[in-house]
Formats: C-alpha cells, structure tokens, sequence
C-alpha cells in the first residue's frame, strides 16, 4: 500500500459521449448529427452498427448515475448532442432537448457528483452540413457560438466545468484525412487545415463569451494527446519527433495555450500551399482566448514513435487501413519528415493501441513545463474483450492493471508539481466504440448489448469496485 496520493480537491470521475451511450435518436424533437446519417452507409462500422439505441441511457440515465454515486464517482463528464438543444443546429430551442440535460445534471449534483460538461463530441447537426458545409464553412463559428452560449447560460449556476471541443485533432484527421469519419473525405489537407482553423476560432470566441457569463468557471478543450519518442538517438530520427510535435501535438496545444499556431509546423505548411491564413482579427481572439483558458483537457491513451521517413516511405492517406477494425490505428507519418513505427518496449491492447502508462506521467509534464496549465485528464482507459459469465460477473485483471499503472504515473506527475485537477476513466458503463461496436468495451459497468441488441441490463465489473476503493483512498489503494 502506497502513501501517494492526489491532492485533496482532485476530482476521480469518469466520462462519456451522448452518440455513443444516449440511443433515442429521433425522440423528444432531437434533429440528425452527421454521425445518425454516416452510419447508415454500409461497410462504415463493425457489423454495421449505430447509435440509434447505443446503450439507451436517454432512457436510463437515473439508474447509471445512482451506479455512479453508489460507487463514489466525483465528476461526471457527458456531451450534449447539439441536435437536441438546436435540431437544426440554429433557430428554435428544442426544450425537451434542455430538459433531458438539466435532468441529468441536476441528479449528478443531488448525489453530489460535478457535473462537466463537453459542448461538442462530434456529432454535428446534419442540418449544417447540408447548408453550408459544416466546419468546412466559416459561417459555423457563430453558429457553434451560439449554441454554446446558450447552455452556458442555462447551467451557469450549476455547471462549473465546461469543455469546448472533444478531440479537434481526432475528429478532423478521421473526417478529413483518412476518411473514417464523416464527412468522409481523403487527402485534403488545404480543407482539414481550414476545418480546424474554423474549430480553432469557435473554441476562442466560445471562451471569451464563457468568460463574460460565468466568471468562475473553468473552460478548456481535450485535445487527444499522445506524447512521441524517437526511435533512435540518430539525429535524423530526433529531428522527426520535433516535426512530429509540432506538426502533430503543438498544432493543436500551442493554440489553446499560446493563440498562435507553432512557427516551423506553419513555414512547412506554407510551402505545401496548406497553411490556414490567419487574419489579424482573428490572431488577437486566439490569443485573448489562450490567455482566458483554464485548464489543458487531455485525452490519453497512448504514445507515438518517430523515425525519419526518406520521401519515398509514405502511404497515401486514401491506402490507408479504413476499415474500422483492429488495426485501424496506423499512423503513416509524412514523407521526407516522420513515419511511425511500433514501439519495440511497449505491449499494446487487442485493438493494437500501445499501452504505456510513463506516456501520460510524460503528458502531463510536458503541458505544465511548456504550457504552465493544470490539466484535466478528460479520457483515459482500456478498450477489451469482457465477458459475463453465468453468475452475472465480469472479471477483468487487465483493465484494473492498465488504469492501477496509469493512475500510479498519474500521481508521480502530479508529486512531480503538475497540477492535475481530474481523472476522468473512460468510461464508466460500456457504450458503442464509433467504429468497433459494442465488442470493444470500456466501462466499469456492463451493458448487456451487443451489434443485434440486448436486454441493456448493467452489471458491475470487478473494475467498479476497485475504482470505488481507489475513489474513497484518493489513490492511497494503490
Ligand atoms: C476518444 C474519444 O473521445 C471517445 O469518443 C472514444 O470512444 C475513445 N477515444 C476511445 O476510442
């Protein structure tokens, strides 16, 4: 039993996605997300699975957070589909849409649970994407803005933290680059450049209005970290993972923090003729932004290596594996820069992610040393095989030995002065996997489902009990 623990006012949560737990897609005057139409494409997901019903929490959500009191939960995080504040993603407030989540938060904070919440987790009302394009248009910064202000207004009182935008880097890379997301498009750089230069300014202007509504919340985005290494000591190969960062990591991070995208990454974009133009205008919300925001969100779950890639060593984002199954995870890197090569130490999940609990003590030294932000680990967690067995149990060792190594790095980051203000496990019930189903789980608590369906029952994992242990030690059980 160690004596490490995490400071006092640490918050050990867990998180979820409303597309991917919620179901009740069509219910209670909630419009189509882009995700409710890329799902009926066949050949998209495994087994050609959807969120329609997910895990139907719309319908249970009374029973999933008395699971999360009973187990001690602090925080819980949860997105709101746009679709059911806006179901046209503008014009007309859909109440029954509020009310679901005025319900959810208001039981959150009768059990005593913060509530946090993230405005956006991919699912973007289709609506949009008809009209204009979606991100790929300008117009949705003040679109997304003002949906935004809307519920910040609404739950000021009762919301303190508030996360802009789920994983900008994820969304766009798989939406735009590789094309396992919608909008589904290949090799577009000059658009994925642009997408998230429009993403960029709607999270900036989002916190300068949160700023003005609710002085005393805390906002930031969760950006999907994954610290590198170079493969060697050549110095071909350390120059990589300085491309790599920045190209890969700082892109996104320097913006939150610092307002300004980083120089080299830039130049280099520049001369491929993809860099996004920055107006001046523009350039001063980045940085008033960066100078409001909170706390660095980070989503981790691995880390990434690189090796000098001679400019014949590339795979074209449209060769790229798409096909949503195991391996999915490759990283083809950037020719005459980087390519990403498996790390030869590391054992990695059933899904090929590598598992490297040091990587997020890494993270977090690397955001408080380059950013001096306390974070929020927004996400982190082990995608497996589980099974029920007769009794109604589920034993899995593997999930509790992957969260004790990463909570145990967690804790020597934070006693090595990071200032680390949650832990947020994804996720706390099993939930659909965007591209792998229901096979791929991660929660605490099992949901007996699978892709045909299921009697949605929960039963708790052995993980559940051991999380409520280290819940009530603040980490001492470990
Ligand atoms: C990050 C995403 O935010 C979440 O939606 C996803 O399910 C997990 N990673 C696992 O892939």
């Amino acid at each position: 039993m160690s004596k490490k623990t995490m400071p006092k006012n640490f918050l050990w949560g867990s998180a979820s996605a409303a597309y991917q737990i919620e179901g009740a897609y069509q219910e209670d005057g909630k419009g189509l997300s882009n995700w409710d139409e890329f799902v009926k494409i066949p050949g998209k997901t495994f087994k050609e699975s959807t969120g329609e019903v997910a895990v139907d929490h719309y319908h249970r959500y009374l029973e999933d957070i008395a699971l999360m009191a009973e187990m001690g939960l602090q925080t819980y995080r949860f997105s709101i589909a746009w679709t059911r504040i806006f179901p046209k993603g503008k014009g007309e407030v859909n109440e029954a849409g509020v009310k679901f989540y005025e319900a959810i938060i208001d039981t959150c904070v009768q059990y005593g649970i913060e509530p946090m919440i993230t405005l956006y987790h991919w699912d973007i009302p289709q609506a949009l994407v008809e009209e204009y394009g979606g991100w790929e248009n300008a117009q949705v910064v003040d679109d997304f803005v003002h949906y935004a202000t809307y519920l910040i207004e609404r739950f000021k009182e009762k919301v303190t933290y508030w996360i802009t935008l789920n994983e900008q880097n994820i969304f766009t890379t798989f939406g735009w680059l590789t094309a396992m997301h919608p909008p589904g498009k290949f090799d577009e750089e000059a658009l994925f450049y642009k997408v998230n230069h429009h993403a960029f300014l709607a999270h900036a202007k989002t916190v300068c209005a949160f700023k003005e509504i609710h002085p005393n919340g805390k906002i930031g985005a969760s950006f999907a970290y994954s610290p590198s290494y170079a493969l060697t000591s050549k110095p071909e190969d350390a120059m990589a993972k300085m491309d790599f960062d920045n190209l890969k990591n700082f892109w996104w991070m320097d913006v939150y923090a610092y307002g300004r995208y980083p120089k080299t990454a830039y130049t280099y974009l520049e001369s491929k003729g993809v860099a996004p133009k920055v107006t001046q205008e523009e350039a001063i919300l980045l940085k008033k932004a960066a100078s409001l925001v909170d706390f660095m969100g980070v989503n981790y779950y691995q880390t990434t290596v690189c090796e000098y890639n001679p400019l014949d060593g590339a795979t074209p984002y449209a060769q790229m594996n798409t096909s949503g199954k195991k391996g999915t995870n490759e990283v083809t890197g950037v020719p005459g820069v980087y390519k990403n090569p498996a790390n030869p130490y590391l054992e990695t999940t059933d899904w090929d992610w590598s598992i490297d609990p040091m990587g997020l003590s890494y993270a977090c030294k690397e955001i408080t040393s380059r950013y001096a932000l306390p974070i929020v680990i927004s996400e982190n967690g082990l995608g497996a095989f589980d099974t029920l067995t007769s009794e109604n149990e589920i034993h899995d060792p593997y999930r509790i030995a992957y969260l004790e190594a990463h909570i145990n790095a967690l804790i020597d980051a934070s006693q090595a002065g990071c200032e680390i203000w949650a832990y947020c496990t994804w996720s706390f019930t099993d939930l659909l996997s965007w591209l792998n189903g229901y096979q791929k789980r991660y929660g605490f608590v099992y949901v007996d489902r699978d892709e045909a369906g299921g009697t949605m029952n929960r039963y708790k994992k052995d993980s559940y009990y051991w999380y409520q242990d280290v819940i009530k030690s603040n980490g001492g059980s470990l």
